[in-house]
């Protein structure tokens, strides 16, 4: 018998009917779930429907109630968990800026700063590719115990395609339930957010290595690191303890990052941190040829057509060093970067390497993958070798979720 409270924040946007599905999942579960309607969000759905949906008082108004302590102090202190789904950019700005005009954003003013929220966004594309939106996010995030779950990618109501859907139900559902199973109400200000994760040390490696030719040009490859910070950042979002290994330049994050260039100065960093750390992934593509010589001045083209050629040696195989160094404890975690046979190439870089998770993706679609914000993944592990699963094309920032998600099923409930 859950005995959990959750107040429920609908705001007005064509998905304010979803909020049903999520009041009902909560409510099958056993929590007690209160709703607050905006103004806006009654336009698209009533009071009487959640009433009906949880058993429970759904709020409209600020002054419409009968106890002696205000509505909105009252509710605060009962809660566990603020839900605010769907959140519209108005309810987002408004958060930001610390306005309290009606009975949520005057609820969300008074709820304590460290209790946890949970915040879905959904809007058009637009709004939500505003940089004031973002910044407002970020606000948020960096002054609340707040969890944003990002809106996906899809066919919106105003017809065109892009990101501002809200969440899938059933993810808003879980991160809930998993923001509640903590006992959330002691949670610290987030300097490192208290989450699920919290205690775990995750060293991630992000982007391509870069080898030296010479002073002005090197061997490459097309990754941009975007997964590998997307994982970061949502691993960081848990609560973890990150560091980030990685190819980009100048990134400004609350965890540690070291900067590297060559597989060499990767392979360091990484080889320095992975006793203490309990999981590793390795998204970074890593350079497996470098020049067997760096030119110490720029290679001049007038150079002899017969010394028109570059000779390479092989860079170690850094995860596979690491598969058999491994401890019991600890999680491996590679990428399968593929262009043909993905899922067989992806097994047997899984079983080679000793690793306990592979994400494979198809590098030659330009959708996709290398260099762009969206994803397509497939999860193969080792344990009783199970069928790949596929995570379908979605943002970095959701596939990235998602892996965390599936890595904490598998390997972290015991
Ligand atoms: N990797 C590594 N060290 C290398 C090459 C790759 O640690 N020298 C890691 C990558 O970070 C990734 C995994 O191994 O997690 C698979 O990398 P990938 O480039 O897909 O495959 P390779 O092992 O390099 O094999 P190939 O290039 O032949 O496909």
């Amino acid at each position: 018998m859950q005995n959990k409270k959750i107040i429920l924040g609908v705001s007005g946007g064509i998905a304010s009917y979803k909020a049903c599905d999520l009041a009902s999942l909560l409510v099958k579960d056993n929590y007690k779930v209160q709703t607050i309607l905006t103004d806006s969000a009654q336009k698209f759905i009533s009071a009487l429907t959640f009433k009906t949906i949880t058993y429970n008082d759904c709020y409209t108004n600020q002054f419409d109630y009968d106890i002696v302590e205000p509505l909105h102090i009252e509710m605060c202190r009962e809660a566990d968990l603020l839900v605010l789904a769907p959140a519209t950019a108005n309810l987002i700005a408004k958060m930001a800026n610390g306005i309290a005009d009606d009975l949520l954003t005057t609820l969300i003013c008074a709820y304590s700063s460290k209790k946890p929220i949970l915040l879905a966004p959904a809007m058009n594309t637009a709004m939500w590719e505003n940089p004031i939106v973002q910044a407002n996010l970020k606000t948020i995030t960096e002054n609340l115990n707040c969890t944003i779950i990002n809106p996906i990618e899809g066919q919106l109501a105003c017809r065109t395609e892009g990101i501002g859907k809200l969440a899938e139900v059933e993810n808003i559902y879980k991160q809930a339930v998993s923001l509640l199973s903590k006992n959330s109400s002691n949670l610290q200000l987030p300097i490192l957010p208290e989450g699920e994760w919290s205690g775990l040390k995750v060293l991630i490696t992000a982007g391509g290595t870069k080898e030296p030719i010479d002073p002005v040009r090197f061997l490459g490859n097309r990754s941009s690191g975007k997964m590998g910070l997307a994982l970061a950042d949502e691993a960081y979002k848990k609560g973890a303890d990150i560091i980030l290994i990685t190819t980009q330049k100048a990134l400004k994050r609350n965890y540690k990052i070291i900067e590297v260039e060559t597989a060499h100065e990767l392979q360091k960093a990484v080889e320095s941190y992975f006793d203490t750390c309990q999981i590793l992934i390795m998204s970074a593509a890593v350079s497996d040829f470098r020049p067997l010589q760096v030119f110490a001045s720029k290679v001049k083209k007038s150079r002899s057509e017969s010394d028109w050629y570059l000779p390479l040696t092989k860079n170690p195989d850094i995860l596979e060093t690491l598969g058999r160094l491994k401890k019991e404890n600890q999680i491996l975690i590679g990428f399968a970067a593929e262009s043909d046979n993905l899922i067989q190439n992806a097994r047997k870089k899984l079983e080679n390497k000793k690793l306990d998770l592979i994400v494979a993706n198809q590098v030659d679609n330009t959708e996709i993958g290398f260099g762009s914000d969206y994803n397509e993944v497939y999860l193969l592990t080792q344990k009783d070798n199970s069928e790949e699963i596929i995570l379908p094309k979605n943002t970095k920032t959701q596939i990235a979720f998602q892996i965390l998600e599936f890595v904490q099923d598998k390997f972290l409930k015991c």
